[in-house]
């Protein structure tokens, strides 16, 4: 296969540790509820969108609420979200993402954010991350939330490439099929066995180069 042309990353659980917030915040609503949230449960909602998830939360207790019900609770969980990542800071960028997003930017690679998240563009702005992507597509730039592919397919649209050109980072099962369903390079971040599906799973970006990335990708594409 040829070199990829451009990367797409995914925010919450990829480029910084902010997936344990959003866990914290639904488990500490899923409490006030009575509802048991495990972080296995999470796993499931990693990816999705905060009405996606709160879907899944009220399904899991048995819930059905009005609508007006269902914004004041998405409202609060946000709150508490943003409580927990108001001291974030570039510090808190996860190892080897910085270094490995610039190294790709120097070799020419087209760079784009793909996030259900309405927070993300404030968070790269918090951690002086913004000016390292040439497209950035969040959740409010999308109709439907992952495992649909359009918040990736409008990356690769904005970096002017097909999806084969692309390689996905993703930390959530729903990422990772929507990289697949559109027909992009996925690429796993975390534990495999949270990932099926993925072509390589990294278990972050210390150390990673673009040539072990080209490399893993033509191996598997090969076998
Ligand atoms: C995704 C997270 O990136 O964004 C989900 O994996 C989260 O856990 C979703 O629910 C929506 O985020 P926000 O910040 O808009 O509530
Ligand atoms: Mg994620």
């Amino acid at each position: 296969m040829k070199p990829v042309e451009g990367l797409i990353f995914d925010l919450d659980g990829v480029l910084l540790d902010t997936a344990q917030h959003h866990y914290t915040a639904w488990r500490r609503l899923a409490d006030e509820l009575g509802i048991s949230f495990l972080p296995k449960d999470n796993e499931k909602l990693k990816g999705l969108s905060r009405v996606e998830s709160l879907e899944r939360i009220l399904s899991m207790g048995g819930l059905m609420l009005n609508n007006d019900t269902k914004l004041q609770l998405m409202e609060r969980k946000n709150a508490w979200y943003i409580e927990l990542i108001a001291d974030m800071t570039s510090e808190d960028v996860l190892p080897g993402v910085r270094a490995f997003i610039e190294s790709s930017r120097k070799a020419g690679l087209h760079i784009a954010l793909g996030s259900s998240s309405n927070n993300a563009t404030t968070i790269l702005q918090r951690c002086n991350l913004e000016t390292l992507f040439d497209a950035i597509i969040d959740g409010r730039h999308v109709t439907h939330t992952k495992p649909d592919p359009e918040v990736f397919l409008k990356g690769a649209a904005q970096m002017n490439l097909s999806p084969s050109q692309v390689a996905v980072f993703e930390d959530a099962q729903a990422g990772i099929e929507a990289a697949l369903a559109g027909g992009f390079h996925a690429v796993g971040v975390g534990l495999p066995s949270n990932l099926p599906g993925a072509a390589w799973v990294i278990p972050g970006f210390v150390g990673l180069t673009l040539e072990g990335l080209h490399q893993a990708l033509a191996l598997q594409a090969s076998g």
